[in-house]
């Protein structure tokens, strides 16, 4: 079959990734969506299952930072577009073990952008767009919010990869005119999260009635976005974003961390059918994250204004759906919680 263009999606076996590529899959028939992933611990064909037989898709296990490898894949495909996931994305890790931060989220990201610059001879028609994180903004004290030209001064050795990373990707539009686009957003969540982050954690442990682990006061906000809605602005900014931009994207919607796991305690003792006020028992503050960012929160009025894009869903009704996903794949959860997530848990909770 003849493709009008092939597009090579990285970490697309990831939460956000596989998102990005059902979506791609299911909307453009006329793309071969090839996605390349390593397929680490966050990495999970699993979530792809139900497109994995689409003709239009192709799966290719690989390391971003196997530079020979990543050079025969770009000459095979001869790719018109990236769109680069791929990343460690924990910050909890990031603090005991920042050089895998370094070797995936920067030399990887180096390493596509080298085999794109050297395939793509005429730039016209191509593109590379990375996805990144508002984290590499740093924190905010109780005011403002971070818009496409707040400076950057990333403080967690995830947040300083990152940044490196669009640095990197920025440099090589300066200097080789490789026709980039980046967005930058906020907290996702949604089906496929890996249990490491706060919200499906949290919905796990309520789930096996086990402690509700919240660092420091649990005052630290955040800005979540669904993820469905991270996956569509993803799309439109690939399709209609203009070369050389930056998309803030976020979800206008800010919680402190004891106020949303409040509510998860809530939703899930009325899904579990508990009494009300069960779940929240479980809650347990513990020692604080070292450096902990206090405040996320994203201005993506540019993302609107140029390109028409909002989130589609209010906070509670995507929750709500989130937790229902969780309930109704509890095989998944099992799975990914198994084996090494035993070992992760107990040096990281309960050393
Ligand atoms: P994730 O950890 O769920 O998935 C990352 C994927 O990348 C996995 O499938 C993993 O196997 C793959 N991967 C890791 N190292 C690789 C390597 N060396 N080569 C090939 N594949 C590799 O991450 P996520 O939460 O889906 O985040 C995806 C991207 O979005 C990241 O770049 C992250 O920085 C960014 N982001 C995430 C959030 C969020 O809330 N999760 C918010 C903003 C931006
Ligand atoms: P997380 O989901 O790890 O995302 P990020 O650090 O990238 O924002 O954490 C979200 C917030 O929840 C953050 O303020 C840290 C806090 N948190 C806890 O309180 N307990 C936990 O067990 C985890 C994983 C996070």
């Amino acid at each position: 079959m003849n493709f009008e263009k092939n597009i090579l999606i990285t970490g697309g076996a990831g939460f956000i990734g596989s998102h990005v590529v059902r979506r791609f899959v299911k909307h453009y028939a006329n793309y071969r969506v090839v996605n390349l992933d390593k397929l680490t611990y966050a990495g999970n064909l699993e979530n792809l299952r139900d497109i994995e037989d689409s003709e239009n898709y192709r799966f290719i296990k690989g390391d971003i930072c196997d530079a020979g490898f990543i050079q025969k894949l770009f000459e095979e495909y001869q790719f018109d577009g990236v769109i680069h996931l791929a990343a460690e994305s924990h910050v909890d890790r990031s603090i005991s073990n920042p050089m895998a931060f370094v070797e995936t989220n920067v030399i990887g990201t180096v390493t596509l952008l080298n085999a794109a610059k050297s395939i793509w001879k005429e730039m016209s028609g191509k593109r590379f767009y990375h996805v990144s994180t508002d984290e590499v903004y740093g924190s905010l004290g109780d005011e403002g919010l971070f818009t496409e030209s707040t400076s950057y001064d990333p403080k967690s050795p995830y947040s300083a990869s990152k940044a490196a990373s669009d640095h990197f990707v920025r440099a090589y539009q300066n200097t080789y005119g490789m026709p980039i686009v980046l967005s930058n957003c906020s907290n996702n969540y949604g089906s496929y999260h890996f249990p490491e982050k706060l919200i499906p954690l949290t919905i796990n442990n309520i789930k096996n009635n086990e402690a509700i682990p919240v660092y420091g006061k649990g005052e630290n906000i955040r800005d979540w976005l669904f993820v469905e809605d991270h996956a569509r602005a993803i799309d439109v900014i690939f399709h209609e974003g203009k070369e050389g931009e930056t998309y803030n994207i976020g979800g206008f919607n800010e919680w402190k961390n004891i106020d949303l796991v409040h509510l998860l305690c809530d939703i899930m003792d009325s899904k579990l059918g508990r009494e009300a006020g069960t779940s929240r028992k479980l809650i347990s503050y513990i020692k604080d994250r070292a450096g902990h960012d206090m405040r996320y929160a994203i201005d993506a009025s540019k993302l609107k204004d140029e390109l028409g894009w909002e989130p589609s869903l209010q906070f509670e009704e995507g929750l709500e759906k989130t937790v229902d996903w969780y309930l109704a794949n509890q095989s998944w959860l099992e799975d990914v919680t198994s084996g090494d997530y035993q070992n992760y848990y107990k040096e990281h909770y309960q050393s």
